[in-house]
């Protein structure tokens, strides 16, 4: 199963299942990193890796239709299965999410379908866990559609939610729990225990 990963910042997700694919515990190859960021840690963990990357952005193809084709040609051309989004702050173009429809995952640091949708993203959604008195929070992998945070779900892990907890904390742990269950979910979808709702 080749991965093709987006991220637009540090990567760690990412780095966790490169990490889980150079153990063995997950029986996948890292074949390519697009980034929209040409700053990101994301970029530069791959160049590290030697993992073949690219910078695509509005910017450097000119369009948003552009931004679609260059990643959907990308993403082709490295013979990517799955596309794995780690911290990706764009939305897919319309060319991308048909052609790898059921077949792109996103991890979400918050219990869905509570706490997901436009706007919620990074440490919003651990203030808006803790404002609402939540008991527990924890990531969630899913499939992407369309819609924001709104395609089937595929895992999920809880953690609790501590009296003194502050977004940061609460972050802390979920992050902790993310780079747990990103390659787990990816490594049963190997082995054929979750199967991805291609059309
Ligand atoms: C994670 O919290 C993930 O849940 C969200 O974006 C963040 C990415 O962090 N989608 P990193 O870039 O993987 O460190």
């Amino acid at each position: 199963m080749n991965l093709g990963f987006l991220a637009s910042h540090n990567g760690s997700n990412m780095q966790s299942i490169i990490d889980a694919c150079k153990a063995g515990t997950l029986q996948a190859v890292p074949a390519l990193v697009i980034s929209n960021n040409s700053k990101s840690g994301a970029l530069e963990r791959a160049r590290k890796e030697s993992i073949p990357c690219a910078h695509i952005s509005g910017a450097t193809h000119g369009s948003a239709e552009g931004e679609d084709e260059a990643i959907l040609d990308a993403l082709q051309a490295h013979n990517v299965d799955v596309v794995v989004l780690a911290g990706y702050m764009k939305k897919l173009g319309p060319k991308t999410l048909a052609h790898y429809a059921g077949a792109i995952l996103n991890i979400h640091p918050a219990l869905l379908p509570k706490f997901g949708g436009e706007g919620m993203y990074g440490i919003r959604v651990h203030q808006a866990v803790l404002a609402a008195g939540e008991k527990e929070s924890g990531p969630t992998v899913h499939v992407v559609d369309a819609e924001y945070d709104k395609g089937p779900i595929l895992a999920q892990r809880r953690v609790p939610v501590l009296p003194d907890d502050t977004p940061e904390t609460l972050a802390a742990r979920v992050l902790e729990q993310e780079h747990r269950i990103y390659p787990e979910t990816l490594q049963r979808i190997v082995t054929g225990e979750i199967r991805l709702p291609r059309p």
